[in-house]
């Protein structure tokens, strides 16, 4: 059952020159790989419909949301100050499963923003990351994710951490026989995929991609989100966000 809620802002502050960490009140605990709908409260239609974010973090009673400015609706976001209003639903969508012994989380650009909560709340004993970006102006977040196990770094131009895409990385470490029990990836469609096409040579690995698409409801109510993949057609607001492997690639 996802409520709906017009809450306060406690935090929003950049992380870099297009990311921002803001900060919610909201009681509602969520289970890892969840998103909520944010949209304005102050009778502003622009832009008219709510926008989807990951939960990035929760913690007693307060959610924390990272997002990349790329239009009109995360620019408005991103300028909102403590103490506004702002409503939220949520919290939406299925989640990632979990396993114990080793979880790897890949994940590319802003699409490391689900895997946070997800490493926090698994009980798995090992956990590695791999986070690509573009170069080392880009990196966010990098600290957090520290603070919950191993991070590989990877830039797609060699200037911070390795050189290539954190698939690249993935590959190496499997190679070198580390095989985790599962893997939970979200970032671009070429990335996941990669990712699958790495780790499915492996056949003991589940692999779970969190998919995103252009929603407008984010209930099932009215197909924005639908996506036609190799195993059907879904639509990622309810069937998702999170899919398994063999289901979309
Ligand atoms: C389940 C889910 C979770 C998400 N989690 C996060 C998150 O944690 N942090 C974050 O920053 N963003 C997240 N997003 C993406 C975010 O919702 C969009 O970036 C945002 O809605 C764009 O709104 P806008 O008004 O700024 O941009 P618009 O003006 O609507 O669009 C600007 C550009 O972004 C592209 N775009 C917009 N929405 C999407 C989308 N959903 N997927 C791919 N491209 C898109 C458009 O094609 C256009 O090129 C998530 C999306 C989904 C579906
Ligand atoms: S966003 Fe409306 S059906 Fe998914």
């Amino acid at each position: 059952m996802s409520i709906n809620l017009v809450t306060e802002i406690v935090a929003n502050r950049l992380l870099n020159s297009d990311t921002f960490l803001m900060e919610v009140k909201f009681a509602d605990e969520p289970v890892p790989g969840q998103f909520v709908m944010l949209s304005m409260v102050d009778g502003r239609t622009d832009p008219y419909l709510p926008r989807p974010i990951s939960v990035f973090d929760w913690n007693d009673g307060v959610l924390s949301l990272l997002i990349k400015v790329v239009g009109r609706g995360t620019e408005l976001l991103s300028k909102m100050k403590a103490g506004e209003k702002i409503r939220v639903v949520g919290h939406l969508g299925n989640s990632f499963p979990d396993t114990e012994g080793t979880v790897f989380y890949v994940g590319g650009g802003i699409g490391v923003a689900p895997l946070l909560y997800t490493a926090k709340r698994s009980k798995a004993g090992k956990k590695v990351f791999f986070l690509g970006f573009k170069n080392d102006e880009a990196v966010i977040a990098q600290e957090f994710f520290e603070k919950y196990g191993k991070v590989v770094l990877c830039t797609d131009d060699g200037s911070c951490g390795m050189k290539g895409y954190p698939h690249n990385a993935l590959e190496k470490m499997l190679e070198k026989g580390e095989i985790p029990g599962l893997i939970c990836t979200c970032g671009p469609e070429i990335m996941m995929e990669s990712v699958h096409k790495v780790a499915s040579k492996h056949s003991n690995i589940q692999i779970y991609h969190s998919l995103e698409a252009r929603m407008g409801c984010g209930i099932g109510a009215c197909l924005g989100c639908r996506v036609e993949t190799k195993g059907g057609i879904y639509l990622v607001c309810k069937d998702g966000p999170v899919f398994n492997g063999k289901d979309i690639f």
